[in-house]
């Protein structure tokens, strides 16, 4: 089959299209002829070689960790699901990778939701499974007030939504061009940068309840003062958690939380309550522009790559 892959760390230029084996299904898993893959600022991190002492990828590596597509094959043990069924979801965290691929396996899946392309199928996995995540860890319940730290991120993008769908109240930081875009989202849209807890406090009175870190720029120590309580903080991006006490959200192989949310997902979107705001769409080929513009910091919702 074709994918893009890169044999050294490096800029985007180390991506290059070349024929590789294909995977196959494994039991529990899915093949699926790929038609859009995520592309998620850890697919750049990991590429640039920053994580090399953390996590180890077997060169050469396939970037991307969601997609949807065709299925193709059923591995052992899978029911519910058949050859030629369109799906979206998650390829096995241990392989870090693998979607921008003509072949890829999926490990947790949901129906594509027929309200939705392929190209916001491809990018809606991996961030609703990090987003019901980080909603469980905060206990996230109808009637509380949600500040979203990069609520105009691929990941902020749908927390909002999905936290919205339970009867929360969300305000969201992002810079001011992205304040009417929040608005249509049904956040409350507030500047990130110093000075943030005076203004949330006039947006919110009565305080907030949780507050979901999803940029990982260094506010923790304002998040948990906004919060007033680090239990009441998750980061998803600040490697410096533990020092503000604030718990680490991150996705691990095996079964995740956030699985659970792949089909609730889809039933929002069917019901036109859960939308994926696409930033980019770019062709296979264009991979390294797609890398480029994720690691520029500003997307305003998800990039995407198509397939072939
Ligand atoms: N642990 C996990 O499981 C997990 C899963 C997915 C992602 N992540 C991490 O979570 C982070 C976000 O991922 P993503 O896919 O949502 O990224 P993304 O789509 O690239 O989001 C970028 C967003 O960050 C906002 N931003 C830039 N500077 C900011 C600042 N100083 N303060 C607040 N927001 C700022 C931007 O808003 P403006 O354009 O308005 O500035 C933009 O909307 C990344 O670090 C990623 O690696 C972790």
């Amino acid at each position: 089959m074709f994918a893009v892959q890169y044999h050294r760390y490096g800029g985007s230029e180390v991506l290059a299209r070349e024929e590789v084996e294909e995977p196959h299904a494994g039991p529990g898993q899915v093949r699926i002829a790929v038609r859009a893959a995520g592309v998620t600022p850890s697919d750049w991190y990991l590429r640039s070689g920053m994580f090399r002492d953390i996590v180890s990828l077997a060169l050469p590596h396939i970037p991307g960790m969601d997609a949807a597509g065709i299925v193709d094959e059923v591995g052992e043990g899978v029911t519910g699901t058949a050859v030629g069924d369109a799906v979206f979801g998650i390829l096995p965290a241990a392989d870090h990778g693998g979607a921008t691929a003509e072949y890829a396996v999926l490990e947790a899946w949901a129906p594509k939701p027929r309200s939705w392309s392929f190209e916001e199928a491809g990018g809606a996995a991996g961030n609703i499974d990090t987003a019901t995540r980080a909603l469980e860890a905060l206990a996230a319940a109808e009637g509380m007030t949600l500040l979203i730290e990069g609520a105009a991120g691929g990941v902020g993008t749908i927390t909002a939504q999905l936290a919205r769908a339970r009867g929360l109240t969300v305000i969201g930081t992002a810079s001011e061009g992205n304040h009417d875009f929040l608005r249509g989202l049904g956040v409350i849209p507030v500047t990130y940068g110093p000075g943030l807890a005076d203004r949330v406090a006039a947006l919110a009175p009565r305080g907030v309840d949780v507050v979901l870190d999803a940029a990982g720029k260094g506010s923790l120590a304002e998040l948990v003062a906004i919060a007033g309580d680090p239990r009441r903080v998750v980061t998803i991006a600040d490697f410096d958690a533990d020092r503000h006490g604030v718990r680490f959200s991150r996705s691990e192989a095996g079964e995740s939380p956030g699985w659970a949310g792949l089909p609730l997902a889809a039933d929002l979107a069917d019901q036109g309550r859960l939308t994926v705001p696409l930033h980019a769409v770019f062709p296979l080929a264009e991979t390294a522009a797609a890398h480029d513009v994720s690691a520029g910091g500003h997307a305003r919702g998800k990039i995407v790559i198509t397939v072939p």
